[in-house]
């Protein structure tokens, strides 16, 4: 399963590349906007930022904001043309299904957001999206099963033969990163904060102490 990082945060994202996990990262306007990211040319230099520090061979999720196909294609282009890392992220609406065929036909990457059914889900699939992110913490929100959604979307890929990567999107605990993964997902995208609380347990910090402890006594 490989591990992105959700986030628009350069500092966050440098250390999850230092934790040496890292498999690519996710962004979306919001993140952007929570980063004070504004205007194309700083857009555009903060995605080429991001590819810099994680290295080729990992993808980059950049968003379209049009949501019109000729508007979508247009930007995705451009977004497309900026490096080699990037997918074009683009919503689940009509105009997205048109455009992710397109770029599918052009051989450029995609990743359809915003996905919360399976019906969606095989619709994107169809279309040929590299990647596919159900909102789990979103379908939480609404006391509907985020997980429960992952697994039935496995299942129907499974059943289809589908190539698209399951993208769990909207983690919010590493608890979600661990169901998302017994459900099936290629991909979980997380906060920071949710990866790196994968490593708290009491027993490792009490089991560490201890080590430390016995080894200053028999070497005092
Ligand atoms: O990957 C999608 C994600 O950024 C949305 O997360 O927490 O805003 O639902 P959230």
């Amino acid at each position: 399963m490989l591990f992105f990082v959700d986030t628009a945060n350069l500092d966050h994202i440098r250390e999850a590349q230092d934790l040496g996990i890292l498999d690519g990262v996710t962004t979306n306007p919001s993140l952007m906007a929570k980063e004070g990211i504004s205007g194309e040319k700083n857009i555009l230099n903060h995605y080429k930022e991001i590819c810099k520090i994680v290295g080729d061979g990992k993808d980059v999720s950049a968003e379209v904001i049009a949501v019109d196909f000729k508007g979508m294609v247009e930007e995705g282009q451009k977004l497309a043309a900026l490096h080699e890392n990037i997918v074009v992220k683009v919503p689940m609406i009509k105009e997205g299904i048109k455009a992710i065929s397109y770029f599918t036909e052009q051989g450029i990457k995609t990743n359809c957001t915003l996905v919360f059914s399976a019906g969606q889900a095989i619709l994107a699939s169809k279309a040929g999206a590299t990647y596919l992110s159900p909102f789990i913490g979103r379908v939480d929100d609404i006391t509907w099963d985020g997980i429960g959604l992952i697994k039935e979307i496995y299942e129907i890929y499974d059943q289809i033969g589908s190539e698209t990567a399951i993208l769990a999107a909207s983690i919010r605990n590493p608890l979600h990163i661990v169901q998302a993964a017994k459900a099936g997902a290629d991909v979980v995208t997380c906060p920071l904060n949710a990866i790196l609380g994968l490593l708290n347990h009491p027993l490792t910090d009490q089991g560490l102490q201890k080590f430390l402890e016995d080894h200053q006594k028999a070497n005092a």
